[in-house]
């Protein structure tokens, strides 16, 4: 068989991990080169266990999508029918201590993947049904209040050296369309949980720190509102977007289940209680800490998927609490990958971050 050849960026991480795997699932005809630096987030443990008929049709590569000869090498040798790019820098936390990367990978690199695509396409005779599906955020949009959605016309407001960052190549990936007519999609997606989430998020932070009866520490007042979106349910609306997305566009991708910090904190107590059979005096919650909050901290993110829903026909397929108890399922039954990825740099992290956010 002939198969279709896809340049997946950062597909070692949290996302495109997820996303290789449904996509080797479910589209045998693909190919896919998978560029990673392979940071502290990439891991390739993320991708073992793959059939082998899926396992040939993945190839990591270790490299930087800031390396303009490896990406033309990579376009030559491989002549891709489209790019998914995830590869980021995607910490907020680690965007406020240090933003230099950010602007680098995030800015400078989705720069030399677009001019390294549009070398390749231009060279091809445009094909039409080329695509550069660019993975982004919700959090270029910047802060709601209680009320509203982000929509796809809501201005850009980022408040953090990271959603900065984000902005910033998302307008690069739309000009490339407005200039060159190069055929890109843009994707803005609300937060994510799921297998293979590094622990510096909240969702596994808190659910290992509960399993270590470590503190749990809250920013602020723990009730700044997120809208969560079961990764799964986050890569089939990446496989409409690039199947039925029309270049130019961006969807904005969510799962209509705002929910308060400290409300999901409680619930993966009670859940964690329940797994490990603790109560009373060893219940989790009393491990709860309420710490310094996050500077430049979003209030509220919440997302009006109706444009992908009514154009693409894509709609979220798992509720929060039932893929939020498989997420924990998912990290009890994992302890290799949890002991692997918390290396000597993931400890230095977790100083640096928490030591001196005093108890509020
Ligand atoms: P992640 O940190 O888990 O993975 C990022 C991957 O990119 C890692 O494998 C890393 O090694 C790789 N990488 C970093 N710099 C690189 C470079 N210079 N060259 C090549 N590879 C490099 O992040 P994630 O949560 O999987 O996020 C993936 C994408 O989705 C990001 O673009 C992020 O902005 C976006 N996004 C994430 C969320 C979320 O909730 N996690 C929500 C919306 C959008
Ligand atoms: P995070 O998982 O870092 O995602 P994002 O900043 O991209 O939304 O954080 C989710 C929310 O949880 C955010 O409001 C900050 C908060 N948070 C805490 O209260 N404590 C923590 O230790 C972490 C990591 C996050």
């Amino acid at each position: 068989m002939n198969l279709k050849p896809y340049l997946i960026t950062g597909g070692a991480g949290f996302i495109g991990s997820n996303f290789i795997h449904h996509a080797l699932d479910v589209r045998s005809d693909w190919r896919i080169v998978n560029l990673d630096a392979l940071t502290y987030s990439g891991n390739p443990a993320n991708l073992t266990g793959l059939p082998p008929e899926c396992a040939d049709r993945h190839r990591l590569v270790q490299g930087d999508i800031r390396d303009p000869e490896l990406l033309q090498r990579l376009f030559r040798e491989n002549r891709f029918s489209g790019v998914i790019h995830f590869a980021a820098e995607s910490h907020v936390d680690r965007s406020i201590l240090g933003p230099d990367l950010f602007l680098e990978t995030n800015v400078m690199g989705t720069f030399r993947l677009l001019e390294a695509a549009k070398a390749f396409w231009a060279a091809e005779g445009k094909p039409e049904d080329f695509r550069f599906i660019h993975i982004s955020t919700d959090e270029v949009y910047g802060s709601l209040g209680p009320d509203g959605l982000f929509t796809e016309q809501t201005p850009y407001d980022p408040s953090s050296p990271y959603s900065a960052s984000k902005a910033g190549s998302d307008h690069l990936v739309k000009a490339y369309f407005r200039t060159y007519d190069l055929p890109v999609v843009v994707t803005n997606c609300s937060n994510n949980y799921g297998p293979y989430q590094f622990p510096e998020k909240l969702i596994p932070l808190m659910i290992l720190n509960i399993l270590e009866e470590k503190p749990l520490p809250v920013y602020g007042d723990g009730k700044n509102v997120r809208d969560w979106l079961y990764v799964r349910d986050h890569c089939e609306a990446l496989m409409a977007a690039l199947d039925k997305g029309v270049p130019g566009e961006t969807y904005n991708i969510g799962g209509n289940e705002e929910r308060r910090n400290i409300d999901i904190i409680h619930l993966l107590c009670e859940t964690m209680d329940a797994r490990l059979d603790r109560s009373g005096a060893a219940a989790g919650k009393r491990l709860i800490r309420f710490v310094a909050d996050r500077p430049g901290h979003d209030r509220r993110y919440a997302i009006d998927a109706s444009k992908i829903r009514e154009t693409l026909d894509w709609r979220p397929r798992h509720g929060f609490e039932e893929a939020l108890e498989a997420t924990v399922d998912w990290y009890l039954s994992h302890m290799d990958w949890v002991n692997a990825v918390r290396t000597g740099l993931y400890r230095k992290w977790m100083k640096d971050n928490y030591d001196d956010r005093v108890e509020k």
